[in-house]
């Protein structure tokens, strides 16, 4: 296992659209060990899409606090219900975070590492999270989901990271 340093902007590799995994073999496994370590490497992190180490790979990791660890493979949203304006930041964007538009409750699916089918309805912080990590995959970060670059705010470090 290994702790990989976070790409943050300008990095291109964060603006390109991540490619579905075809096959969960080894390297993919390993992946997601090596993503849910970096993910604990430091407090408040709660999520991470694999472009933010470098892997232009459709994968995601969750860790919610006191919950398991979730990794998705190939994690695509079926439904999106209500909408709530939320504070929002991200380890590839150190030190701001922005008020945003998310949807109250998602729907999603995709395959766990044995390759099992997988659905989750989610609200709350996990909600925010599994759209915030699939937008990573599609090259986009929440900065995209400002109406201005005024709208961003200074953080302190120690608040959540997505
Ligand atoms: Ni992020």
């Amino acid at each position: 296992m290994a702790v990989f340093p976070i790409h943050t902007l300008p990095d291109p590799v964060l603006k390109q659209k991540a490619k579905r995994v075809r096959t969960i073999d080894r390297s993919i496994k390993k992946l997601i060990r090596d993503m849910i370590e970096t993910l604990h490497s430091e407090p408040g992190r709660v999520g991470l899409a694999a472009p933010q180490i470098g892997v232009p790979l459709r994968v995601i990791v969750i860790g919610l606090p006191e919950e398991e660890d979730i990794a998705i493979i190939n994690p695509e949203i079926v439904r999106r219900r209500g909408e709530r304006l939320l504070d929002e930041g991200c380890l590839s964007v150190p030190g701001y975070f922005g008020q945003i538009k998310r949807a109250e409750t998602v729907t999603i699916k995709g395959r766990d590492q044995n390759g099992k089918e997988i659905r989750i309805k989610a609200d709350g912080l996990l909600a925010q999270a599994l759209e915030h990590e699939i937008d990573h995959l599609n090259g986009v970060l929440y900065l995209d989901h400002l109406e201005s670059m005024d709208q961003l705010r200074k953080i302190e470090p120690e608040e959540t990271q997505l």
